[in-house]
């Protein structure tokens, strides 16, 4: 498919499904300084439904310590902030991207690696919850990924996962329902379970949101 089309006029226009991963990096290194006004200007609420989903489930905002994973320049953490969360660290592998989100102290640690089936050098149970917003879409993170998430989440805590509804379908890595099937197969086999799925409208104007919300249980 083609790249983003919210963003054709800058950088973020050339992501492709299949294309090499220090090639995706450059791109969002590249547009790090650019990204957030980009997002405003477009109204980009995923951020803030992520952070609301996962409000709704993980309870106590002053103590819960969650990750970001595809944390880009923070703008899921100015979110979770606002609603009272106070320990957030980020993982992405645009070091640029991190770079601007430290620069406006968004997260407490910024760890610059891919996740995928690599396992990361995070203890298992770090995290009381990890939120993924826009880390499912072209060129990006994969359904191999999501044990490594799972694996990092303490039993009984909470994974939000959100991006746009049509990727589910458009993005070559998830065709036939590569991505739903994962987590299913993740949930018949007793790692988690989904308390919520949700069709959003908004993540961009007249572009609807998909938000999954899984309870971990391994
Ligand atoms: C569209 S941006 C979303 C950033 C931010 N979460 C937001 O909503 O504004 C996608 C991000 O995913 C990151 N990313 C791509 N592949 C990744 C991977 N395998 N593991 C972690 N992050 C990845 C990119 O570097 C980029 O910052």
């Amino acid at each position: 498919m083609a790249g983003l089309p919210l963003f054709e006029k800058t950088d973020l226009g050339q992501l492709r499904d299949g294309m090499a991963k220090d090639e995706m990096v450059a791109i969002y290194d590249s547009f790090s300084e650019q990204y957030d006004e980009e997002c405003a200007n477009r109204d980009y609420a995923g951020p803030r439904m992520c952070a609301e989903a996962l409000a709704k489930w993980l309870g106590d905002r002053k103590t819960s310590s969650i990750l970001d994973v595809a944390a880009g320049t923070g703008l899921c953490a100015v979110e979770l902030r606002k609603l009272g969360f106070t320990s957030i660290d980020a993982l992405d592998p645009s070091q640029r991207s991190l770079d601007y989100a430290r620069s406006k102290n968004r997260y407490d640690k910024y760890i610059c690696d891919f996740i995928g089936t690599n396992r990361l050098d995070i203890d298992d149970d770090s995290y009381d919850a990890v939120t993924v917003c826009g880390g499912f879409i072209m060129a990006a993170m994969e359904p191999d990924c999501l044990p490594e998430i799972i694996r990092l989440v303490r039993p009984g805590g909470y994974v939000c996962i959100t991006t746009r509804d049509m990727y589910l379908t458009t993005v070559k890595a998830f065709s036939g329902g590569r991505l739903e099937a994962a987590m299913t197969e993740l949930q018949s086999k007793g790692f988690w379970e989904q308390v919520s799925r949700e069709l959003v409208p908004g993540y961009h104007p007249g572009i609807d949101a998909v938000i999954f919300v899984y309870r971990v249980l391994r």
